[in-house]
């Protein structure tokens, strides 16, 4: 093992040289490679060979065997870099090239309704004022009932029935955006207390919720709803009526005329469902069925209970609420007629958008 590196590399350069000039350049260049750097070849045979030399050369010999196998493999990419360079000007310099041609176009994604929609709310609620604000998923029971005036064994529950994660039932997915209306007030209450808060509060929550459900075309699992939570001083219906008309401007573009039935909901007081006049019809359609009205959401005035729950005190403080349903604003909007496709993840559905 007295060679020196340059000795060892020489004939391997002068190979790879060559092959550059050759038409099967790459074969060359692959071959040069097996022989050299691959199990079995020279890098690796002068590795073996070192166990076999006397102690003192051993560290200068592992040394120039690893030299050269550097050596080879920057050649080796270099060879290869040259020779694409030289077929790329080779292509360009030829007739076949038209730097006119447009470029191959990466294909492109598009929103999600449900998203579209959120978004196009989220601007509308966020220039009257209205924050944005989120909460989790997965819930806690307190937040998703407890605190919104539906104690334990309370028969409202019965209409939400959940997916509960714990033995204990402390923990469910939330039936409702509504578990962020406490959440929300408890922040609220702190910041009045710091004096870091003039009323009034208004924020709306866009996110999904889960409910025990038999699925169909209009029941599914999981949906999405946008809540909506107004709090302030001497807070009316009056209030409510003028932010839903304003909504539903909004959302369809022109002044659409609303009625208020009574319903009811532990967490408000009054409590109403809103129905819109159909948008799309004057006598009756299939969307109405025929009644010319659309059930668009629930809403009402917070409950004071709520309010006390979470620390404010309802002498001083009132609110209305409202629950829009998501899912089914978009299935309007786009004339979807069953929910369990805004979900599927069917992209021959996705892709009409
Ligand atoms: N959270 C209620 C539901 O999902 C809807 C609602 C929201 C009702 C706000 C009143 C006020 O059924």
């Amino acid at each position: 093992m007295t060679e020196t590196l340059e000795s060892l590399f020489e004939p391997i350069r002068a190979r790879i040289a060559a092959a550059e000039s050759q038409e099967s350049a790459e074969d060359v260049l692959r071959q040069v490679e097996r022989e050299t750097l691959d199990k079995g070849g020279v890098v690796a045979a002068l590795l073996a060979a070192i166990p076999t030399l006397p102690g003192p050369e051993r560290p200068l010999a592992g040394k120039r065997a690893n030299e050269l196998k550097g050596a080879i493999t920057l050649a080796l990419a270099e060879a290869r870099e040259r020779l694409a360079t030289r077929a790329m000007e080779r292509e360009r310099a030829g007739s076949g090239f038209d730097a006119t041609l447009p470029g191959q176009r990466a294909a492109r994604g598009g929103l999600h309704p449900l998203v579209a929609v959120t978004r196009e709310l989220e601007d509308l609620f966020t220039s009257m004022g209205y924050v944005v604000l989120d909460g989790p998923e997965i819930e806690t029971d307190y937040h998703n009932f407890e605190a919104l005036n539906i104690p334990r064994d309370h028969p409202a529950r019965d209409m939400q029935d959940t997916f509960r994660l714990d033995p204990e039932g402390k923990l469910v997915l939330r039936t409702h955006t509504s578990a962020v209306q406490a959440r929300g007030l408890k922040r609220l209450a702190e910041e009045v207390r710091a004096g870091r808060f003039a009323p009034p509060f208004r924020a709306i929550v866009p996110g999904k919720v889960f409910r025990q459900e038999t699925t169909d075309a209009s029941h599914e699992h999981t949906f999405h709803q946008m809540e909506g939570l107004v709090v302030g001083k001497d807070i009316s219906v009056g209030h409510l009526i003028g932010a839903m008309k304003t909504l539903l401007r909004g959302v369809f573009g022109r002044e659409i005329e609303i009625r208020l039935r009574p319903g009811y909901f532990p967490f408000v007081e009054p409590g109403f469902e809103l129905d819109a006049r159909c948008p799309f019809c004057k006598e009756g359609c299939s969307v109405c069925k025929r009644s010319t009205w659309i059930e668009l959401l629930p809403c009402g005035l917070v409950h004071p209970n709520v309010l006390k729950e979470c620390g404010l005190d309802p002498e001083e403080w009132s609110g209305f609420a409202f629950g829009l349903g998501l899912s089914r604003l978009v299935m309007l909007r786009y004339g979807i007629d069953d929910v369990r496709l805004l979900l599927s993840g069917d992209l021959r559905f996705l892709e009409q958008f």
